[in-house]
């Protein structure tokens, strides 16, 4: 934390050193003229293909097999297997997520793997007796019943089968992932500050103690470690392709596990998963398309909600540290959050009225209602009237090739390492995704969210989401650059905080990416900052607005970025300096 804490205390004091040089070149130029001086490093500039993610060995994996003639879909899924093994709080198998595909000729889709409720799973089924939701095992959060049917290895394999470049198998992608576990990873920093951090959680199970603890001792950076039962997996994956984690010998052993332990997920729904292809939600900010994910994420609309209400702002006559901005930004996202506790959930099983939520015109309705001098209170701010109303662990990656087709990949387990449980002799972490629902509508989740009906538990659905991987274009509509984050909701703040960075504040994508952020999620009515991201003036200036500022002394989000360089058409990898353990890779 130390650490971090200098970084950003460096950071907050160059960006506004940056903000007050923007604030020097004329706005005629800010549009067409990227800043070049600032407080960050470079991106990773890559001539062909370049992959950005939390771990510099998945990475490398995913531009190696670009190297080998795989496209970006072809590495991504490369690099999410290799993530399984680098990075295993959030990388996965037994988890979900979502892939956003623009293929070079412009045409976008959305891959949704995100986990379905199993079969056994309907409205109270974290509630006990007197109806309050069951806290730790049991629950939606930790141990085995809080699993929900993984996606991962379908929406892989839909991704290979209709957007790979069938230049590589499948058994060829999983195959880094394969070494990687079997002869075992250097422990990086993060890693090792992973396992201690996480130390008791992982020492709540014992097939998760004796994987994730070394003899009952933590691994320490440089450390070896090596994970063979999750090698064996892959090798099983490999000769019986994706079907065998669903039908096969590690469907049992999953299943097994879990009915041993009172969890919930039997054979028929692990045959019974689905991964979906969805119409990404389009919207646009000041002429710039917006690509993002539509439900079961909120991601997608309430970004674009929230850059719908900020468009009718003038960004560029606002410093970018002055609380004029933080004051607007906050406001947007608590009117976009309290929508999204009321309105949101699984379109497959409940009406959600994305149109009316991304409509402009909804937009400047509920701009009307922000003050430009005094906060709202989070209690005044009910969820509006949009039309068609009828009644610590995620990681996203990134990656485009060489022909310029991209992928932005969110996927998770939920909290850091799931629910905590590994189903025995697989080496498979079980998410804890279950949590994403309303276990007891109205009554806050682990994130402290406040969700409704829509996102009530049921058999088979999906639980909401906040995951945003985001595709911006330049206005002729060609990939501008790609971005997503882990932070459960401050996921959704934080690609907005990027989008804005680079269109209104001509940040590159590394200096977006770099600059403090804020959160604001509607309920608790509290703007949460980045240690040293607010100067004591700021601070006064907004409390004095009449904002709750909560210094939780955290970063936010680990934000993962590629910008298209439009002069040269080089690749510009920006990983987040919050978290990752290398820079991108690129070739
Ligand atoms: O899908 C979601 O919104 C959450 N399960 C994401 C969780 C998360 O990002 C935790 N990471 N730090």
């Amino acid at each position: 934390m130390r650490r971090t804490t200098h970084r950003l205390r460096t950071l907050g004091t160059l960006l506004l050193l940056l903000a007050f040089a923007a604030s020097l070149v004329p706005n005629s130029l800010n549009s067409t003229v990227q800043t070049t001086s600032a407080a960050s490093r470079e991106p990773v500039r890559a001539r062909h293909g370049v992959v950005a993610s939390i771990n510099e060995v998945a990475s490398k994996v995913g531009v190696d097999i670009m190297k080998r003639g795989g496209n970006a879909v072809d590495a991504a899924i490369a690099v999410a297997v290799a993530l399984a093994v680098t990075h295993p709080a959030a990388g996965n198998l037994g988890g979900g997520g979502f892939m956003m595909i623009r293929l070079k000729d412009g045409r976008t889709t959305a891959i949704d793997y995100r986990e379905m409720a199993p079969a056994a799973a309907h409205r109270n089924v974290y509630l006990d007796k007197d109806g309050n939701v069951i806290k730790g095992e049991g629950g939606s959060i930790e141990g085995y019943r809080a699993a929900g049917v993984p996606g991962t290895v379908r929406g892989m394999e839909l991704a290979l089968k209709k957007y790979g470049s069938h230049k590589l198998t499948w058994a060829q992608l999983v195959e880094p992932a394969r070494v990687l576990a079997a002869n075992g990873i250097k422990v990086t920093y993060n890693l090792a500050r992973g396992l201690r951090g996480n130390n008791d959680y992982l020492s709540k199970y014992a097939e998760t103690k004796r994987i994730y603890l070394n003899n009952g001792n933590f691994y320490n950076e440089g450390d070896l470690f090596r994970q063979p039962d999750l090698a064996a997996t892959f090798a099983r994956l490999q000769r019986g392709g994706p079907n065998e984690f669903y039908e096969g010998q590690t469907a049992r052993m999953i299943v097994d596990d879990l009915k041993a332990h009172n969890g919930l997920i039997t054979m028929e729904d692990m045959r019974g998963y689905v991964a979906k292809e969805r119409e990404p939600v389009r919207g646009t900010y000041r002429g710039y398309e917006i690509v993002s994910m539509p439900p079961p994420s909120s991601g997608g609309a309430v970004l674009i909600e929230m850059l719908n209400i900020l468009e009718g702002y003038d960004f560029k006559k606002m410093d970018w540290a002055s609380s004029d901005r933080y004051h607007l930004m906050t406001e947007a996202m608590r009117r976009a959050f309290a929508d999204r506790a009321e309105y949101m959930g699984d379109t497959d099983f409940v009406k959600v009225p994305i149109a009316g939520l991304i409509d402009k015109n909804y937009a400047a309705q509920l701009r009307k209602s922000i003050d430009p001098n005094r906060a709202s209170t989070s209690e005044q701010v009910k969820a509006g009237k949009p039309t068609g109303y009828e009644s610590d662990e995620t990681t996203h990656f990134t990656v485009v090739d060489a022909e310029g087709n991209a992928v932005a990949n969110t996927y998770t387990l939920n909290n850091s390492f799931g629910s905590a449980a590994v189903a025995k002799g697989t080496g498979i972490i079980m998410n804890d995704e279950m949590d994403d629902f309303a276990a007891k509508p109205g009554t806050p989740n682990m994130f402290g969210l406040i969700q409704g009906e829509r996102n009530a538990v049921a058999p088979r659905k999906r639980p909401l989401s906040a995951m945003t991987p985001t595709f911006v274009l330049r206005k002729n509509g060609s990939l501008w650059f790609t971005v997503g984050s882990p932070g459960g909701p401050t996921i959704i703040n934080t690609v907005l905080d990027v989008i804005t960075n680079v269109i209104d504040y001509n940040m590159n994508i590394q200096q977006a990416i770099d600059a403090p952020r804020i959160h604001h999620q509607w309920l608790t009515d509290e703007l949460v900052y980045e240690p040293y991201g607010l100067s004591g003036d700021t601070q006064k200036s907004l409390t004095a607005r009449g904002h709750k500022l909560n210094d939780k002394q955290r970063y936010l989000g680990d934000c993962e970025g590629i910008m298209i360089e439009e002069k040269t058409g080089f690749r510009l990898g920006a990983v987040d300096p919050r978290r990752s353990d290398g820079p991108a890779g690129g070739y």
